[in-house]
């Protein structure tokens, strides 16, 4: 069981967090989700793909829950433009270490937003003829989409405010927060959205 988490160990001076998700709920949630992927392909040797950095405790504890074959890999991208906004452009900076062709591939990513990562992700990888190609993503912001992507299993959907925690980041901190929350900021410090 994730242990509680205590706000004030994350947070800097001006900033805020109001817990969405805890830790134990979201350990639930992946867990049904691992299920469920299982479910679905029975007999496969599951493959997951990580999108650096935010899905590196996601794919984890995924990749812990699934029962059987599972082997994974990650990806990294950037989308040029400010921290806490995704600027469309989008860019690969790290490839994936062997070929994905003619297997079950789960892409596995923190959260879907405007879809334009992942919606460049998967062109990408469809070139690549995998066996299979699925999306699993812990959160879902479906007021921000602009590319059409949806994801097979999806964690949680949540509302259009920036959050932290479980993977996601604001300038690089947040992401060892076991829990997820929405970001505010008290003083006149940068918005985030
Ligand atoms: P998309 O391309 O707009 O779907 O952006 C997805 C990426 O934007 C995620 O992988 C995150 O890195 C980032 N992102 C989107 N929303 C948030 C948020 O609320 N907090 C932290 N990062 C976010
Ligand atoms: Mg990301």
């Amino acid at each position: 069981m994730a242990p509680k988490t205590s706000m004030a160990r994350f947070t800097h001076p001006g900033e805020k967090v109001r817990i969405l998700l805890s830790g134990a709920r979201i350990q639930r949630r992946i867990r049904q989700m691992a299920a469920a992927i299982r479910k679905d392909f029975p007999k496969e040797r599951l493959h997951l793909v990580g999108v650096l950095k935010g899905a590196a405790f996601f794919l984890a504890d995924l990749a812990r829950y699934i029962p059987g074959d599972v082997s994974f890999d990650f990806i990294a991208v950037s989308s040029y433009g400010k921290d806490t906004h995704s600027s469309g452009q989008v860019r690969l900076t790290r490839d994936l270490d062997s070929s994905i062709e003619g297997r079950a591939v789960i892409v596995v990513e923190d959260i879907l937003d405007t879809g334009m990562t992942l919606s460049y992700l998967l062109k990408v990888f469809q070139q690549r003829k995998p066996k299979h190609l699925r999306v699993a993503v812990l959160l879902d912001k479906p007021e921000r989409r602009v590319a059409a992507v949806r994801a097979d299993y999806t964690g949680f959907t949540i509302p259009n405010e920036f959050v932290v925690g479980f993977g996601l980041d604001y300038a690089e901190r947040y992401r060892n927060m076991p829990a997820v929350g929405v970001l505010s900021f008290t003083s006149s410090k940068k918005k985030a959205h």
